[in-house]
């Protein structure tokens, strides 16, 4: 294992010698370094590897948003005013809907027309609790215009037919014909914008239990009714793609099928337990220093995940035409102690910002093939945005990491070089610290940065070339312990404050990051 020390001396010794454009280093005790190129850029980030994902689970979709027109309430057209205000906030540019799981059991057609008549079926996968379909189609893209997302809708490939898929891609995007004119019926004049389309969710698990060989033949069938009308012609068809590191999946489907479709999926979901029940996935809110590293360990692993689709991806897709799109991610720890079995509802601390800070960072760095990216999920569900109490609202951690993040938002990925200490107490030597840094419209460089040590501080030293920096601000957050979370009773507990020990001198920046933070530095 390299010691702390040693790896500081190679980094001071090394960095002596490192010009890097006007800046030479000098051995002013520096621990960790930072080069950024502002002039080199390496891609675009799409805005939409800040996606999120609702699923019709526990209370994403009814309590998170859909509280119901006569609720008390404040809602405009049944969805939840305060839930709406919080996420313009973090700009939402794509919402994907309604599952997960949930998609390939949902008949689009119980969603549709005057609620009093739509059908109650039960929720089979998440609580087996009654879904009343109050909320459908026409519901969630309202919904998506509150929120100026676009809508990117999930196919039922486990349990419906080719002819209700196509009917409903039809019912959404065209003008004419039968299906277009009961959409005018049920109150809706023009088509929608449907630009992302996925055929089918984890076809080898809740969607059908299907092999990747069968899968693959399906999707080619599938998508061959998923005809985009005039307006919708971009419209990307999405094939399923791997949980995790299953890379035969990859390789069958993108064998078979990648000529057919313009993006495959991938899902990671990070913990620290197991996927089997009885051993549980870990507290989300009580975990030792131990569980906090193992978490960041399983975390910095999805930049090897990636890699390693991308280069399956790469053996059947010469032209990289075929994006990714990792359209679940994050992590799942077991449900807060009194929650309603099957709803997924967990607490959200520091550590699962850090852990956010890790997945964003890592997309930006793929953003030449990570073009979209949906955290799961939104409200009230797994590593969500924003919880609910009946009529209260609270936003999480991970929410104000995505405040921070909106400054990558459509902008130029920057050519940068991290070179920090390992974290103490990791069998994996993982880094300390992550790193992303992009250049937006206005020429600012944006740099994340998240500090992976629950205990440290980091002084990290930034030399800058290709721009003359005049100034320098930053925001940061961190919480008092590496659980520190919101409650319906403090919760503010864990904000966005002015990061202080910052200073620029030249093309130099230095800046102090407390332990288990994430923050946002500004070079103008
Ligand atoms: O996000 C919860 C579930 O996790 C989704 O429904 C499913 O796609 C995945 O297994």
């Amino acid at each position: 294992m390299i010691s702390k020390k040693v790896l500081l001396a190679v980094v001071v010794s090394l960095a002596s010698f490192v010009q890097a454009g006007t800046v030479v280093r000098d051995q002013v005790e520096p621990q960790q370094y930072l080069t950024i190129k502002a002039d080199v850029e390496k891609g675009t980030i799409s805005k939409n590897i800040y996606g999120h994902f609702a699923e019709h689970l526990g209370r994403c979709i009814y309590e998170g948003f859909w509280v119901g027109e006569n609720s008390d309430i404040p809602n405009i057209r049944g969805i939840r005013k305060d839930v709406v205000e919080a996420l313009k906030k973090i700009k939402v540019p794509v919402l994907r809907w309604p599952g997960g799981c949930f998609a390939d059991k949902y008949h689009w057609m119980d969603g549709i027309g005057p609620r009093k008549d739509r059908p109650a079926g039960i929720n089979t996968f998440w609580g087996g609790v009654i879904e009343d379909n109050s909320f459908g189609t026409h519901e969630f893209m309202d919904l998506c215009e509150m929120l100026g997302a676009d809508p990117y809708i999930a196919g039922n490939v486990g349990s419906g037919t080719v002819e209700e898929m196509q009917e409903w891609v039809e019912y959404m995007t065209a003008d004419i014909g039968a299906m277009a004119q009961l959409r005018k019926l049920n109150g809706r004049e023009k088509p929608w914008k449907v630009p992302f389309f996925g055929v089918g969710n984890e076809n080898w698990g809740c969607g059908g239990e299907m092999s990747p060989e069968y899968y693959a033949d399906e999707y080619r069938r599938y998508q061959s009714y998923v005809i985009p009308f005039p307006g919708n012609e971009g419209m990307k068809k999405v094939a399923c793609g791997p949980g995790g590191e299953d890379l035969h999946w990859v390789e069958v489907v993108m064998r078979k099928a990648a000529n057919k479709m313009d993006a495959i999926t991938l899902h990671r979901y990070v913990f620290t337990g197991s996927w089997d029940a009885r051993i549980g996935k870990g507290s989300a809110t009580s975990f030792t220093r131990e569980l906090w590293v193992k978490l960041m360990e399983n975390t910095l692993r999805i930049d090897q995940n990636i890699d390693n689709v991308v280069e399956i991806m790469d053996k059947y897709d010469r032209g990289k035409r075929v994006e990714l799109y990792v359209d679940e991610w994050g992590t799942w720890w077991d449900q807060e102690p009194g929650s309603h079995a099957g709803f997924l509802y967990q607490q959200n601390t520091m550590r699962d910002a850090v852990s956010a800070s890790i997945f964003l960072n890592s997309f930006n760095e793929h953003c030449n093939r990570v073009k979209m990216a949906n955290i799961a999920q939104i409200n009230n569900v797994l590593q969500a945005m924003i919880l609910t109490d009946k009529e209260k609202m609270i936003v999480t951690p991970t929410y104000h990491v995505f405040e921070l993040y909106a400054a990558h938002h459509n902008a130029k990925l920057l050519e940068s070089e991290l070179e920090c200490n390992p974290l103490t107490g990791s069998e994996k030597k993982v880094q300390s610290l992550t790193v992303s840094v992009s250049k937006d419209d206005s020429g600012t460089v944006n740099i994340t940065v998240g500090n992976i040590d629950p205990e440290n501080s980091a002084e990290l030293v930034c030399d800058i070339t290709g721009i003359s920096p005049v100034s320098v601000v930053g925001k940061v957050l961190a919480g008092e312990q590496m659980n520190s979370h919101n409650t319906f009773e403090n919760p503010n507990d864990v904000k966005i404050e002015a990061l202080s020990n910052i200073k620029l001198d030249g093309r130099r920046l230095t800046v102090s990051l407390p332990p288990h933070s994430v923050s946002l530095i500004n070079v103008k």
